[in-house]
């Protein structure tokens, strides 16, 4: 499996502090509050691990599993709930937790859709920003690293189902995209 990367942009190092320092970040913003903190399946699962860990401040955790991308490396363009949250979010402060916003769709769809639930408050966790892939006008509240216009695969993020379990964030070389 890590025969199939090109590059390395994040180490797991890198990762690790910069899980710290969203971490202080989060911690002084929930002073004093108990939000819910949603992760979204699949690709947020090990940051949302690692993240509500560096965070000191009381919490709900909950996931929600929407799907955009089914299996390529471009978004589809429609967003589907997959699988919901069990927390009623009505009054509640919300912090989402995801692994990379590209179009922003994925977002845009879990925004709203707490808002019209009647969340008190909704901020943004994202390990990874793409702007150049933005197409629609969404902004993360605490971003871990700002990546260029690539497919990036590890440390949950996945091409084809597979490469979530690296420990590191790459880039796959791109035979592995031609020989599919
Ligand atoms: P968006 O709706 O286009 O912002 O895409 C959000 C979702 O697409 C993310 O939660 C990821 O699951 C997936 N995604 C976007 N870019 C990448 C990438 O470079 N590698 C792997 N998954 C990605
Ligand atoms: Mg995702």
């Amino acid at each position: 499996m890590n025969n199939d990367i090109l590059k390395v942009l994040y180490s797991k190092e890198e990762i690790d502090n910069a899980c710290k320092s969203l971490g202080n970040e989060i911690s002084k913003t929930y002073a004093g509050k108990t939000p819910v903190v949603v992760g979204v399946l699949k690709g947020a699962i090990f940051f949302m691990t690692d993240i509500v860990r560096a965070v000191d401040s009381y919490m709900q955790i909950d996931f929600i599993d929407v799907s955009s991308y089914h299996g390529g490396t471009e978004s589809s363009g429609t967003v589907e709930l997959l699988q919901d949250i069990n927390t009623n979010i009505t009054g509640r402060d919300v912090l989402i937790v995801e692994d990379i916003v590209d179009t922003g769709r994925t977002l845009k769809f879990l925004l709203d859709t707490f808002a019209d639930r009647g969340a008190k408050s909704i901020k943004v966790c994202t390990l990874l920003d793409k702007p150049a892939g933005r197409k629609v006008d969404v902004k993360s509240d605490f971003t871990g690293f700002k990546v260029p216009n690539e497919f990036v695969v590890g440390y949950g993020l996945d091409y084809d189902e597979k490469y979530r379990n690296l420990p590191y964030i790459g880039v796959l070389k791109p035979e592995i995209y031609a020989n599919k």
